[in-house]
């Protein structure tokens, strides 16, 4: 990640308050709260209803920023590392407790000695403008999926690259699909957040080999 964009982030998490600065920094606070839930409505399913104390999934958050997911993961009885390019994100969501096991990292960065049942990338990938950066970050989170398991990201479901302002390049889903399926991971879904205008979703990939 560049020294600019790091700055980006750790400046956007350290001004704006736990939902608008892994949110949308648009919307005000009621907004981010109903973001923020429909969102997690939408991502349980996709990850499964079985929450056993004794054989929890094993979730990694990739990208967490100030860890509202990872620690609502966690509160669902999921076993959730998490991580973050920004100091700053990581830290408030270490304050924050809850569970999960947190660390600074970089998508391309993250190395584990075992693998997960699911990887989530939520509102990263389309942030990362560097093909480069974008694709080995891609390409570590599919070697850390374990046989069966799913990486789910997100972006658009678009046939066409994007670019929205400054920090934004929706990328068609055909880019994710050629990068992934020849490291064995599939598509096998979309399901789009449904939030107003917003036309970003999840992608799921299944690792099939
Ligand atoms: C829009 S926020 C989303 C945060 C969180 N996933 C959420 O939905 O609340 C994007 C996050 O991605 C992180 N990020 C951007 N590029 C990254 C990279 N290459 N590696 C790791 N984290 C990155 C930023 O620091 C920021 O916290």
């Amino acid at each position: 990640m560049s020294e600019r964009t790091h700055t980006y982030w750790d400046t956007r998490h350290r001004e704006h308050d736990d939902l608008a600065s892994g949110g949308h920094i648009g919307l005000d606070r009621a907004g981010n709260e109903i973001f923020y839930a429909l969102r997690l409505g939408t991502l349980l399913p996709l990850i499964g209803d079985l929450a056993d104390e004794s054989a929890p999934l094993f979730v990694l958050d990739a990208g967490c920023g100030k860890g509202h997911f990872a620690r609502a993961l966690a509160r669902c009885g999921h076993r959730v590392d998490a991580f973050d390019a920004s100091e700053e994100a990581v830290a408030h969501a270490r304050a924050e407790g809850g569970g999960p096991r947190y660390a600074v990292a970089a998508l391309d960065e993250w190395r584990s000695p075992w693998p997960y049942d699911v990887v989530l990338c939520i509102d990263v990938l389309f942030h990362v403008l560097d093909d480069r950066d974008w694709a080995a970050g891609l390409r570590n989170l599919a070697s850390l999926v374990r046989i069966t398991g799913r990486l789910i990201l997100t972006d658009e479901d678009t046939r066409t690259r994007r670019p929205r302002g400054d920090y934004i390049l929706h990328r068609p889903t055909a880019e994710y699909a050629d990068e992934l399926q020849r490291l064995g991971l599939r598509h096998t879904l979309f399901t789009p957040y449904g939030f107003r205008e917003n036309e970003v979703g999840f992608h799921v990939f299944t690792r099939t080999r």
